[in-house]
């Protein structure tokens, strides 16, 4: 198989714009090397077909509540056992949207992939928006995540143009919504 008959399946979800903004980057960061097919899926519109035609898997999504946004979870929940044992060692990557973690997203995501034994290839990237209000959060998170200029503070952005964002390997404070939960 020739490096241009491999294909990357981008899987995203996104709520207010920021993962799709990172999504698109990486998408053409993908596109502009040459090296592969790209093919951009949203998770709820992702079957186990696809993943299963695919040679390699790039997710990106935020966190919400502690966790991956539940659209990106239904994805594993509807396709987990279909794709056990069929997809063993494909090689995959992981972006998370963030207002202030994303950790939780994190250790969800690779915790399920390693049930389908999947090879990470990279280090999953956490873009942290740093809205933090309620208003903050619900606002288009686009320009927060990847603008078309900036770079990133450690300068890994996850593809070309993406980076106002603050790419971190850790986050700088844990996340903690605005009003606690009503019993
Ligand atoms: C209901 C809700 C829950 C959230 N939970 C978290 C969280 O647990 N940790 C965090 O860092 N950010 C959290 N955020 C912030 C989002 O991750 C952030 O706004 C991100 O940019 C959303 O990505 P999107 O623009 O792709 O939808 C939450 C936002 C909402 C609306």
């Amino acid at each position: 198989m020739s490096a241009s008959d491999r294909c990357l399946l981008i899987v995203w979800w996104s709520v207010t714009g920021g993962s799709l903004a990172l999504a698109e980057a990486a998408c053409q960061a993908a596109q502009h090397s040459g090296e592969c097919r790209v093919r951009m899926l949203a998770a709820p519109r992702t079957q186990s077909s696809d993943l299963l035609e695919a040679d390699g898997y790039l997710f990106v999504m935020p966190e919400m509540l502690g966790s991956m946004a539940g659209q990106m979870k239904d994805l594993f929940d509807r396709s987990y056992y279909d794709l056990l044992g069929k997809i063993e060692g494909r090689p995959y990557a992981l972006i998370v949207c963030a207002g202030s973690d994303g950790t939780g997203a994190v250790r969800q995501l690779e915790r399920i992939v390693t049930g389908w034994r999947l090879r990470r290839v990279a280090d999953a990237r956490i873009v942290c928006t740093h809205a933090q209000t309620p208003e903050a959060i619900a606002a288009p998170q686009s320009d927060r995540a990847a603008g078309p200029a900036g770079g990133s503070r450690d300068g890994q952005s996850p593809g070309h143009g993406a980076g106002h964002g603050s790419v971190v390997s850790r986050p700088r404070r844990r996340f903690r919504p605005a009003r606690p939960f009503a019993e």
